[in-house]
């Protein structure tokens, strides 16, 4: 059903999509490693693609930046889509000594600065974690191409103010030793669990926030392709 946000038809979507924030990426995707992949949505440039990959139906659709963002288009997937599976490909900044730049995190579970947790009117503190299926499936596949020395699992941070981590913010959730920070996952899980549906958030480390290092644009690009890798490969195992 097409909303106010999203063109598509029923049926448009495949039953997982790999979401990344930039509308720029998802068309990046969709050429470089779908194949057959057509564009089902274009309303405010978020666009969205169907395609296949290694003969499986996999969407790849933005989430704009922020909580909000992703909230909206997550929702409208799970309940208007049919989506079953949303697999966040994004970046984030680490705040974990032993997460370096270029590595892979997976959000086990995502904290988060936002209220966007009251919203659920919940009597108490609901932590956001991932569908565990998923995030068996991404480890068995990041241990299949190699790359399970790169790849981190834990509490990760889903803040709502890019210009308001401060080092001391970052020091308190660095010592309850969450890996990264990236503004997302919290929402995504939630939506997720509200629907009875299934989320993983993977990220490519793009700076630390500890030592101040950040990639290049071509060390981006090699990092991205990992996660991009590993995130298809889950797609793909999750119909096995
Ligand atoms: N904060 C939030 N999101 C991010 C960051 C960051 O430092 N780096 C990449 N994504």
């Amino acid at each position: 059903m097409a909303t106010a946000h999203n063109s598509a038809a029923k049926g448009d979507f495949a039953k997982t999509v790999l979401m990344p924030g930039d509308p720029k990426r998802a068309k990046y995707i969709a050429e470089h490693f779908l194949e057959n992949a057509r564009l089902v949505n274009d309303v405010r440039g978020i666009q969205g693609y169907t395609g296949t990959y290694k003969g499986i139906p996999v969407s790849v659709m933005a989430s704009g930046m922020g909580m909000p963002s992703i909230a909206i288009y997550s929702y409208e997937l799970y309940h208007f889509f049919d989506v079953e599976n949303i697999i966040r490909v994004g970046s984030c900044g680490s705040i974990n000594g032993d997460v370096p730049v270029r590595d892979v995190v997976i959000g086990m579970g995502a904290s988060t600065t936002s209220r966007i947790v009251h919203q659920y009117h919940l009597n108490g503190d609901y932590s956001a974690i991932c569908s565990y299926n998923l995030l068996e499936k991404a480890m068995q596949c990041a241990d299949t191409l190699a790359l399970k020395d790169k790849v981190h699992v834990g509490n990760i941070l889903s803040s709502d103010a890019f210009y308001g981590e401060t080092p001391e913010m970052i020091q308190q959730w660095s010592a309850m030793s969450l890996l990264a920070i990236e503004m997302e996952a919290a929402a995504l899980y939630m939506n997720a669990a509200a629907a009875g549906k299934h989320a993983l958030c993977i990220c490519t480390v793009s700076d630390h926030l500890l030592n101040g290092e950040h990639l290049s644009s071509v060390e981006r690009e090699q990092g991205f392709t990992d996660m991009m890798r590993l995130a298809l490969e889950t797609a793909v195992s999750l119909e096995k």
